[in-house]
């Protein structure tokens, strides 16, 4: 059925089609639909409970007996930098004026949501088929205990040096995420200028240099774009945006109604909400803030002052942070099994 079975023997599911985990946007029903059809389901951590997450597992493990993924974080403590907070606050000002705010917060600090000690003994207990990252892995002796109990571990990739990177550190499977991707840019060094490799360029270096099974991420919306990252040399997709438009996928009214309206080139990359790039539709503050080119307060802290405006912004766009990739425009509104099952048709016929 697949030119390729790598990925589906090793996480011992049917279709090689990963939703991608989206902090915020999926949901325990979203992840048990695509396990159902065969896909494999995941869900995105970032500031949740290590409680609800245990909550979730057996949700989900009342919804579906299949493999599922969860997905965290892994990002650098931020640093305090008091004078980068300073001028950040100050080119904040007006536009926390234009909502009717009247002070931009003092304090930045935030609890730190990178994947902790105590998240870890949760996993070890819990077990789920799959654990992937985001931004880099945690310590090494975390990838081997969780290895030890049985867990699959996925990281996402944006250079051949970084999935070469994660093959030396024991990732079991590399996620190849280019350019076009929605959401953050899963780069393992923020400080490393970010040459923005696209899938088309990506997947095949990635594949030709690691020898573990490589999945494509980026861009891929249909049947399409399934096919051809099999033509690339991946074993698998993994797919954000395309389910955003899942009725499962908790997604606000403004957010989808973006979405339909989508273009190729309303999104762009930014660090004004968070502190780290991330594929975003742009608005005139993402596109002030970039014009400026102002060092920001590290990830995640950059949200203490972007929450404010988020919230004051009622259902506009000015300042609301909708992350959608460049293929949204070809999203299918339709429940997650009949999109898992309309891909697995799509690309079947092609390839
Ligand atoms: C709304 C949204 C949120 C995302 N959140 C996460 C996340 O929490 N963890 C993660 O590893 N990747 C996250 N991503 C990135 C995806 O893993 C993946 O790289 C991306 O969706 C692939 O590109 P596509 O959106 O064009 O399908 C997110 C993507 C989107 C669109």
């Amino acid at each position: 059925m697949w030119p390729k079975k790598h990925l589906t023997d090793l996480l011992g599911n049917e279709h090689p089609i990963i939703q991608a985990p989206m902090a915020g946007s999926t949901t325990v029903e979203l992840v048990a639909a695509v396990c159902n059809a065969g896909g494999i389901g995941s869900m995105g951590y970032s500031e949740t409970p290590t409680e609800t997450i245990r909550e979730d597992a057996e949700k989900i493990r009342k919804l579906t007996d299949k493999p599922f993924n969860l997905n965290f974080f892994a990002h650098d403590t931020p640093v305090s930098k008091p004078d980068v907070v300073e001028s950040a606050r100050e080119r904040l000002k007006p536009f926390y004026s234009e909502v009717g705010l009247s002070e931009v917060p003092q304090d930045v600090t935030k609890p730190l949501l990178t994947f902790t000690e105590e998240r870890l003994e949760l996993l070890l207990d819990i077990k789920p088929p799959l654990v992937s990252f985001h931004f880099g892995l945690p310590e090494s002796n975390a990838i081997d205990s969780l290895k030890e109990a049985g867990c699959r571990i996925l990281c996402s990739a944006t250079t051949t040096a970084e999935a070469i990177a994660l093959e030396r550190s024991g990732v079991d499977i590399v996620v190849a995420q280019g350019w076009e991707a929605g959401g953050h840019r899963g780069s393992l060094d923020v400080n490393h200028e970010d040459h923005g490799v696209g899938t088309m360029a990506l997947v095949p270096q990635i594949v030709d240099a690691v020898n573990i099974p490589v999945v494509a991420a980026g861009g891929i919306a249909d049947g399409r774009g399934v096919a051809a990252a099999f033509m690339l040399g991946a074993c698998g997709v993994q797919m954000g945006t395309a389910f955003l438009s899942c009725p499962e996928a908790n997604v606000s009214n403004v957010h989808l109604e973006a979405i339909r309206n989508a273009r190729d080139d309303d999104t762009r990359l930014t660090k004004a909400f968070s502190g780290r790039p991330a594929r975003a539709r742009k608005n005139d503050y993402i596109e002030s803030i970039a014009a400026h080119r102002l060092p920001l307060p590290d990830f995640p802290t950059m949200y203490t002052l972007s929450n404010p405006l988020k919230e004051a912004s009622d259902d506009t766009l000015d300042f609301r942070f909708l992350l959608y990739g460049q293929a949204a425009a070809l999203n299918r509104e339709m429940p997650a099994a009949e999109l898992v099952q309309t891909l697995v048709t799509e690309a079947q016929n092609l390839l």
